[in-house]
């Protein structure tokens, strides 16, 4: 196929032909989303170094086909919106050098485990509902109204924060469940997003609700129907290690269920003696979002 000229005075790749080292076959799943069969479709991308298969598709829709349909933002590996199936692997496509993948065909299909809506677009609904049903936010069961008007922080110390940091870095990208061979057999298992989640907020000593998330998890399509195969840890882009905090969770749930054991809740820390507030310091501003009922 032979490049249109593009309008736009910038282009989002610019590829100079010079600095062309390969010329990459880009095999890509199409699905109009109208219920006809899908089909794989060609396009030849000059590659050069540094390329990203993002960077591909970007030139793919900018200079010969703009009907390809996919997700993308931030093309630096943060906002997880550009997860696919990049020659059977589940990755980020801002994060995958067409040169690292040490080949001249790439395919590159939608998410696994998931519906697709049109061509490299999966239907992410279930990775947001099962992340909601984990209730992934600090709760403090009867004492709502320090969460509301805060009248200081609460205490926690360096040990404390370490235990969980790593799962905070989760960009919910959807690729741990496209990885995972039980969520493939089971689709309302709860999956390694949700569940380190889960794990994340069962061992922060800011949050009240530790036997709530361990029954939460503590069911049949829940914590241990992992079977631990790992895959959720290799895919992960941001190194969560999913499936660690899955094993951890499983541990937790048997020490609330069969031991009773409690957690200690973080107290809000004493006020400073003889420190006041700098002046000039703005308020916070407003709510913006409603509250949920
Ligand atoms: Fe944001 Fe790839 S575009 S993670």
């Amino acid at each position: 196929m032979t490049p249109k000229k593009s309008s736009s005075p910038k282009p989002l790749v610019d590829v100079d032909m010079d600095r062309v080292v390969q010329h990459t076959t880009f095999r890509v799943f199409r699905y109009s989303g109208t219920g006809d069969p899908p089909t794989y479709k060609e396009y030849e991308v000059p590659t050069k170094r540094g390329m990203t298969v993002l960077d591909g598709l970007l030139w793919i829709k900018e200079n010969l086909d703009g009907s390809l349909a996919y997700r993308a933002s931030c093309r630096m590996g943060v906002c997880g919106s550009c997860a696919m199936m990049i020659n059977g692997k589940p990755r980020l496509a801002c994060q995958t050098q067409i040169l690292d993948l040490n080949t001249t065909v790439v395919t590159v299909e939608p998410l696994k485990n998931y519906p697709v809506i049109k061509d490299l677009v999966p239907e992410l609904e279930p990775l947001f509902e099962k992340h909601e049903a984990v209730k992934p936010y600090v709760m403090r069961p009867g004492d709502e109204q320090e969460l509301e008007n805060p009248s200081g922080e609460f205490e926690q110390s360096p040990e404390e924060l370490n235990e969980f940091i790593q799962f905070t870095y989760c960009i919910k990208c959807g690729i741990c469940l496209a990885a995972c061979p039980t969520v493939a057999s089971d689709p309302l298992f709860l999956g390694p997003q949700a569940l380190a989640q889960a794990y994340r907020y069962t061992v922060d000593t800011r949050d009240g609700a530790y036997a709530e998330r361990c029954d939460l998890v503590d069911s049949a399509h829940g914590v241990w129907r992992c079977h631990y195969a790992g895959a959720c840890t290799e895919a992960c882009p941001k190194g969560v290690d999913p499936a660690l905090a899955i094993q951890l969770l499983k541990k937790k749930v048997f020490q609330h269920r069969v031991l009773g054991k409690r957690r200690k809740v973080a107290r809000v820390a004493p006020k400073p003696v003889g420190v006041s507030r700098r002046p000039n310091i703005p308020e916070p501003p407003a709510r913006t979002v409603a509250k949920k009922e």
